[in-house]
């Protein structure tokens, strides 16, 4: 047999080996996402670990800071030819250009296998990711912004029950501030200062009225005494945060574990925080949902995407993750870790702790709510959140802060 022969043999059989030992190892997907916290970080350990036991392999591509900082990362890396195998972005429109550009994976093959229309709770999680019937995206969880966290050290500390809802917080929060700490825990970016805002509207406000803010674009309703009323709170609460010094939203919650803060509003991904800290939901803290006066959830949270790839290999790899993420044992492992909500309802979640069972009740009664991320474009998402971040760090007026937050409802899309 000659040299030349017995080269191409050779080489042959190292590439089939290599391909053999790729096989082996499974498929490498890399994976994009902004869940670097302490809680977010364990969360995503369960999605690696669940992919790395089918033999494949998690490169994990976590994004430090908010998603306000991660999802043009993402968005810029797949338009830019450059993408990821799978990516986390928030349930509703920051996909909608990618999948109309034709640059996401078409999971409808993989949904109806799984019978994802019959499983997913509420169903608009996957009308988020649909376009012309078609299914590009396989939510993962359900995450709600409307929720206040309580240290009870704070409050015993300084001689105080400790509240059970926002009235009961706000009056109380002259005797912490007199007690030394610091009322409310705020980290300083739009977002989370939107978070605030948006609970403390549908507490003060009402529903009647942020349904027609948020869900007819009713700027009407958003000059309206309703409002007025809810932007007043929203002046106060800035007062109550005014000397919170942080930046990123764990570093807020930090300060309520630790009683440096009486509390924070905040999503229930907060949940994680406390959870790595070990403490116990009813015993070093509590949360209320709708901030104790109107409980009631909106339906953030993830969803998983995969920009399309000519490689069959990985495109099957990629509808291999999306089954295994919305798999039961899968929600069950991930969510309790994140503190959200599973996206299914026909999984045991009896382990879930005093919080997670107050959302899965209110998720069964049917109170929910569009999240801003569904109800809103991105690019009036940012505005308000731009409008949040000048008011919470400054001194404009509530008058003020209300006509500027109407016309951008008037304009909303
Ligand atoms: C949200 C996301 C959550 C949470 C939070 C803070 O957009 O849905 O999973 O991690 O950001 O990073």
């Amino acid at each position: 047999m000659s040299n030349i022969l017995k080269s191409a043999l050779l080489g042959t059989a190292l590439t089939a080996a290599t391909a053999t030992a790729v096989m082996a190892e499974g498929v490498e997907l890399e994976i994009t996402h902004w869940w670097t916290s302490g809680g977010e970080a364990a969360a995503v350990s369960k999605f690696a670990e669940a992919w790395t036991a089918t033999g494949n392999t998690w490169i994990d591509g976590a994004i430090a800071g908010s998603g306000g900082t991660a999802r043009p990362i993402i968005i810029s890396r797949i338009l830019g030819g450059d993408p990821m195998a799978a990516t986390q972005l928030n349930h509703g429109r920051q996909a909608q250009e990618l999948i109309e550009a034709g640059l996401l994976l078409d999971l409808t093959d993989v949904a109806e296998a799984g019978g994802w229309a019959d499983i997913v709770n509420p169903s608009s999680l996957l009308d988020a990711c649909t376009l012309d019937g078609r299914i590009y995206c396989v939510p993962i969880n359900i995450h709600s912004s409307q929720w206040i966290w309580l240290s009870h050290a704070a409050y015993e500390n300084a001689g105080l029950d400790v509240p059970t809802d926002w009235n009961e917080f706000v009056a109380s929060s002259g005797d912490l501030q007199a007690a030394g700490t610091l009322p409310l825990a705020m980290g300083q970016q739009g977002w989370q200062q939107n978070i605030a805002f948006g609970a403390i509207t549908i507490a003060v406000a009402g529903l009647d009225a942020w349904k027609a803010v948020n869900i007819d674009k009713d700027a009407d309703v958003a000059r309206g005494p309703e409002y007025t009323a809810a932007w007043e709170a929203v002046a106060n609460a800035r007062e109550l945060a005014r000397e919170s010094n942080v930046q990123d939203w764990n570093q807020a919650t930090n300060m309520v574990i630790t009683g440096t803060a009486g509390a924070q509003i905040m999503g229930d991904w907060a949940q994680g925080e406390f959870a790595v800290a070990e403490q116990v939901e009813g015993e070093d803290y509590s949360c209320l949902p709708g901030l104790g006066l109107n409980p009631v959830l909106d339906t953030g949270g993830d969803a998983f995407y995969f920009p399309v790839n000519d490689d069959a290999d990985i495109t099957a790899a990629q509808k291999e993750l999306a089954a295994l993420l919305i798999s039961p044992e899968t929600q069950v492992s991930f969510n309790l870790a994140k503190g959200s909500l599973p996206v299914r309802g026909d999984i045991d979640m009896s382990t879930a702790n005093g919080c997670m069972q107050k959302g899965l009740d209110i998720l069964a009664d049917g109170g929910v709510l569009p999240s801003g991320d569904i109800a809103f474009s991105q690019d009036t998402t940012l505005q308000i959140e731009d409008l949040m971040a000048q008011f919470w760090s400054g001194d404009m007026s509530a008058a003020d802060a209300q006509e500027s937050y109407a016309q951008l409802i008037e304009d909303a899309d």
